[in-house]
Order: C-alpha cells, then structure tokens, then sequence
C-alpha cells in the first residue's frame, strides 16, 4: 500500500462560487479545469473508503481517517491507483457495502502548494475546499500558513466553514418535507397524559410511500407504545417493508432519541445508513443513522 500522507485543509459553503473564482484567479491561481467525480463510500467499520472515479483522469482508492473539526484540520490518506473501478466497486460493495454516493463538478486551481477547490456538489450545492499537502516530517506550520493566506484572499468567512465530509452531509441532507409534516401532525395527535411527552414518527419506504404514527400511552403503564412502533405498524399494514428514511419529532425542550427498543425495531426494516432525523415543531435538530445509534446489531440476515 502507498505510504500515508497528510493534508492541512479547510472545506466551507461558497455562497457565490464566481466571485470566488476571480479571487482565486487574481491570487495568481492557475486554473486546471473542470473534473466530474464521482466518489463512493464504502460502509466500512472505522475511517473511510472511497473510491474516486474521475473524468478526465483516472480511478483511485482513497482510505483516511479525518478529524471533524471546523477550523483548520489535519487528514491522513492513503491512495491507491485503481485500475479497474468497475470490478473494485462491486467487490468492496459486496464485502462490506456502499454508505453514500457523493457526485461533484470540480474546478481545480493550484496556487503555489494548495489545492483549490470550487465544488458543486449535486444535492448539497456549491462548497470551497483548500488543501495543502504537508511535506513528510513538516511540522505543519508552513502549510497552515499557505492555507491561511489562500483563505483571506479568498475572504472565506469562519460562518461558511463547515466540519465533516460531503458523504456526512449528503447523508444528512435536509430530510423530506412531506415526512417532516407528517411526524408533526401524528406527535400533535399522540395520546401521552401520563408521561406528557407527545412524539410523532414517520417512515418513507424506499418505493415513495409515508407511514406516520404517534405514542400512545396507557393507564396500565407498560401497554404504551412509542411513536416509531405505530409508524412501522402502520407501514406493514401498507404492504411497505424497506424504510429509506425515518423523522421523528417530539414538540419539547428535550431531544427524543429513539429508545432502545425502537431502535432495534428500525433495524428489522431499514438500512445502517438512511438518516433518522430527530426533530422539533420548528427545526431539525440531529440527522443520525442506525449505524451510529445501534452498532454491532442483530437483523434478519443474521437469520437467513
Ligand atoms: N417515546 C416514543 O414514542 N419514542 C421514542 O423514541 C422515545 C419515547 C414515548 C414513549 C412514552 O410514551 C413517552 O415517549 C415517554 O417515554
């Protein structure tokens, strides 16, 4: 495997991607042209796996480990020339899976060491990304001080970065508004007296269809059902069966995590990586997926 590298790189929305390319042209930025890529990220236990497939230029296997932070950050990658993308992507998917498909229009300039970036992301929109790679054995500092100046002259605001990959945010996107409106209307209808915490739940099945349910408490305490075990009922009395995305939503202070046992039940029914949206009446307040809030669970291909 080729040696680990380092990238000293920062990554922000671009909320006017022209004006951005004549800073970056005025810098003294040369301008290499447009790239369409297509990355595909791998479900793989720890780190990341993408595999890159370019036009113009070649595929590559790329494996990091990046911190998420939203000032300047450090990543540590690994590449791979790939010389039959094809055949890798179906292998990789077979063995452990494909978490998200990430496309991209990418112009890219180069100023001295660092890589500029002008992204249009389908389904996110336009971003800035600067990298420096780090020469071995830099302490750092030099790039951090390229990818400084680059920034100013760019004038990329500290309220336009953003933490975390393309793939994070793809995952994350803005869940569907019609389930969002459903999950409302049923935490608006849930019958809760007794712990008086209302939540709504619903599910988008993979061919399009909405499901939605509410908690529905009881005297005899142990009866109760939470929201996301009324939404999937509801669901398999649809005929739905392949959930591609969950809201759940409770009109209080506290976030409502889904409990443990719901949980296990979106595991009969959805995929590791669907977002699972935890919502109030006013906003979105945590895009999740099972694959973080139940790992190293049982489903029914264990079974099979
Ligand atoms: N509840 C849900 O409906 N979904 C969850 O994920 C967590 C909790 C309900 C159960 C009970 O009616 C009330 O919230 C307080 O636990």
């Amino acid at each position: 495997m080729s040696a680990a590298r380092r990238n000293v790189e920062i990554k922000a929305v671009d909320p006017d991607p022209a004006r951005t390319l004549e800073r970056a042209l005025a810098l003294g930025a040369s301008d290499q042209g447009v790239i369409a890529q297509r990355d595909t990220y791998f479900a793989v236990p720890t780190g990341r796996l993408k595999l890159r497939e370019q036009e113009p230029g070649g595929a590559e296997l790329i494996a990091y480990e990046r911190p998420d932070e939203v000032t300047v950050r450090v990543s540590a990658y690994r590449l791979v020339p790939v010389a039959h993308p094809g055949e890798l992507r179906a292998a990789l998917e077979a063995a452990a899976g494909i978490r998200v498909v990430v496309a991209k229009q990418r112009r890219l300039l180069l100023w001295r060491t660092v890589r500029i970036h002008l992204d249009d992301v389908e389904g996110l929109g336009p971003f800035v990304e600067l990298e420096a790679v780090a020469d071995a054995g830099s302490d750092l500092s030099g790039e951090r001080g390229l990818v400084a100046h680059v920034r100013a002259a760019l004038a990329i605001e500290d309220a336009a970065l953003r933490e975390g990959s393309y793939a994070d945010a793809a995952i994350a996107a803005a869940p569907d508004p019609d389930l969002l409106a459903l999950a409302r209307e049923a935490a608006g209808r849930a019958y809760a007296p007794y712990s008086g915490f209302p939540v709504g739940a619903a599910v988008r099945t993979a061919d399009g269809r909405r499901f939605a349910g509410a908690n529905v408490e009881n005297a005899a305490y142990p009866q109760g059902q939470c929201a996301e075990a009324s939404a999937l009922g509801a669901m398999v009395a649809g005929g739905g069966s392949d959930v591609a995305e969950v809201v759940v939503v409770s009109p209080g202070r506290e976030l409502c995590a889904p409990c443990g046992g719901c949980r296990q039940r979106l595991r009969e029914f959805m995929p590791a990586d669907a977002p699972i949206h935890l919502a109030d009446l006013e906003r979105v307040r945590y895009t999740t997926t099972l694959r973080a809030l139940l790992p190293l669970s049982l489903g029914p291909e264990s079974l099979a």
